[in-house]
């Protein structure tokens, strides 16, 4: 185990600035010709969306139209992401959210500094270290995934507000005035809409008040083309819109979570829910082939992870080995075990644990590591059984990317967890609650449902925050931003991100071909590349001949995009995985 991980630390040696002086020269050599338009569009099979005003990305139709009208309207990237932020909660409850949490990254169209805006749930003030095992010390995911006691303390209310008033020129009631709308007035039902709800019909109808909010009162689901109403939820929404988040954290909000968890042996109390703070961290930085990236660092591992596997990677001639060639994903999956097998063991809350970011975004640590990777053959991953890995296919977060007439970006992306999290709806208050306390290590060694195992940085402690694998990315380019990103998708966040920044860096891609194209993903445990349908099978039996076991998985991810032309054209991508993705610009 310990040899796959090797020392993040960082190291001042020499063979540290070889490495860094040979990461420069390959930068040099191999990036510049990179270096030229993005945009290509003729001979394409897919067309980014162009605008050159705004653009948004958005995985919901509805939102994507709001969150343009806030830009159309003189708003800036921050206006319009909160808008939307909210917007989902309505058009979109299985992901979109404010029983949640998540982070919003933003970076100035100016050049300034970007910033993170962390809003990840935190563990309530009763939460102990071992509270989802049974008395044998077994873990028991009903209790981490579908009980009041799976529910973090939400932080999406508290992170979108905050943001609105850092960066933000509309007020939080004009920003939930659609949401409201939407709720209240209805909207027309998608399929999809349908479907998530007939699929996960089973974990949903057992909780009276999630089955009222949710579906007809014969107990169908509301049908494509229907009007769906939230009269509750308009209500929670309207309160915050009146009061602020002391509209959600405190007054009936408050008050009826509070008593949905005294019903159901839930830990969250009103002291939990007042004293819950967003929190504004410096993004994880780092460079790839003359590009800046910026993502999210702790407690999300997305950013460290991102920033270390492109390090590894800046050693191939990516764009030589080929766009999803069997060279290419040998030396991805490779480098993906390595940095997945460092996440088990030292990324967790920065807030209550020392996580080694310097050290695992460093260029040494990278060649150290790149320096253990066999071109011809796949290293076995660990003795260490994965245990029962990722059953819950179905789940969704939810991504969306903006940018402005000013150049500003926003790349937001947040959850509930699961498919709308724990199933269970705050009675009387319209929304679901998410079961995000899952993500934390239940216990030294046990995946979670990603199949992500987890130790000691990722245990259970009161107020802290658990592991995070969600990755808004933001790439700059001579200092100006130009790739604007990121996923939904559980553990595969990481990689699907990994995957668009390196189609538009290394292989040259325009935004739409490089959110389409096959992606494939490794997470070290278990030991498998998992690839989505579109690679041939002369692909993988070279891989297979390397030693890698290759699944063939669903869809993974669902990346909504926005690429800045050199001109100053945006382009949007929105990602055809979900049926209801939609960019636009103006
Ligand atoms: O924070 C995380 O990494 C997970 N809770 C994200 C869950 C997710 O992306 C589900 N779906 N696609």
């Amino acid at each position: 185990m310990d040899r796959v991980m090797g020392n993040p630390q960082p190291e001042i040696s020499r063979k540290c600035v070889w490495s860094l002086l040979a990461a420069l020269l390959i930068t040099l050599l191999v990036g510049l010709p990179q270096a030229r338009a993005q945009a290509i569009l003729e001979g394409e099979r897919f067309h980014p969306v162009q605008g050159t005003q705004g653009m948004v990305a958005t995985s919901h139709t509805l939102a994507t139209e709001i969150a343009l009208e806030v830009l159309e309207n003189g708003g800036n990237a921050v206006d319009a992401a909160v808008t939307a932020g909210f917007a989902l909660a309505v058009t979109q409850p299985r992901s979109g959210n404010i029983g949640g949490g998540g982070f919003m990254l933003y970076a100035p169209g100016d050049g300034g500094a970007p910033e993170a805006i962390d809003y990840r749930e935190t563990a309530p003030a009763g939460a102990t270290e071992t509270m989802f095992q049974n008395a044998d010390g077994e873990v028991v995911q009903q209790r981490s995934r579908f009980s009041h006691q799976a529910a973090g303390v939400p932080g999406t209310v508290a992170g979108l507000s905050l943001a609105l008033e850092r960066h933000g020129t509309i007020s939080l009631e004009q920003a939930l005035a659609p949401a409201i709308k939407l709720a209240r007035e209805g909207f027309e039902v998608p399929r999809r809409f349908t479907e998530g709800l007939e699929q996960a019909r089973e974990r949903l109808e057992r909780w009276p008040a999630t089955k009222a909010t949710f579906y007809n009162a014969d107990g169908s689901a509301p049908q494509p083309g229907s009007v769906f109403r939230q009269p509750e939820l308009a209500d929670t929404l309207q309160r915050i819109a009146d009061q602020g988040p002391k509209g959600f954290y405190e007054g009936e909000t408050a008050r009826l979570i509070v008593e949905e968890m005294q019903r159901h042996d839930g830990l969250i109390t009103l002291e939990d829910l007042q004293t819950y703070q967003p929190a504004i961290r410096e993004p994880v930085h780092g460079t790839y082939r003359g590009h800046d990236i910026y993502s999210m660092s702790p407690p999300s591992s997305g950013g460290t992870h991102i920033v270390q596997i492109l390090n590894i990677l800046e050693h191939y001639p990516i764009a030589e080995l080929g766009h999803n060639s069997a060279a290419t994903v040998h030396r991805m999956a490779e480098a993906m075990k390595l940095a997945y097998a460092d996440r088990a063991k030292y990324l967790g809350d920065t807030d209550f644990v020392d996580v080694p970011v310097t050290g695992l975004t460093s260029k040494g640590y990278a060649a150290a590591l790149q320096a253990t990777i066999d071109p011809d053959r796949a290293r076995p991953s660990s003795e260490i059984s994965a245990g029962n890995p990722a059953p819950w296919e179905s789940n969704e977060t939810t991504h969306f990317s903006i940018v402005d007439r000013w150049g500003n970006a926003v790349s937001n992306t947040y959850t509930i967890n699961f498919s709308y999290g724990s199933g269970i709806t705050v009675a009387g208050a319209g929304f679901l609650l998410n079961n995000e306390m899952d993500d934390f290590s239940a216990k030294p060694g046990v995946p979670n449902a990603y199949g992500l195992i987890g130790g000691e940085a990722n245990k259970i402690e009161p107020g802290k925050r658990m592991l995070s694998s969600m990755s808004p990315t933001i790439v700059r380019k001579d200092g100006r931003n130009y790739l604007v990103t990121g996923s939904p998708g559980g553990s595969r966040i990481i990689t699907t991100t990994l995957q668009v920044l390196m189609n538009v860096i290394d292989h040259n891609m325009n935004i739409q071909s490089a959110v389409s194209a096959p992606r494939m993903h490794h997470q070290w445990l278990p030991d498998e590349i998992r690839m989505e349908q579109g690679f041939s099978p002369d692909t993988i039996e070279l891989l297979e001949g390397l030693g890698h076991k290759v699944s063939i998985s669903r869809a993974m991810g669902a990346i909504q995009s926005v690429l800045i032309g050199e001109d100053g054209t945006l382009y949007g991508g929105a990602d055809p995985r979900r049926s209801t993705s939609a960019a636009m610009g103006y």
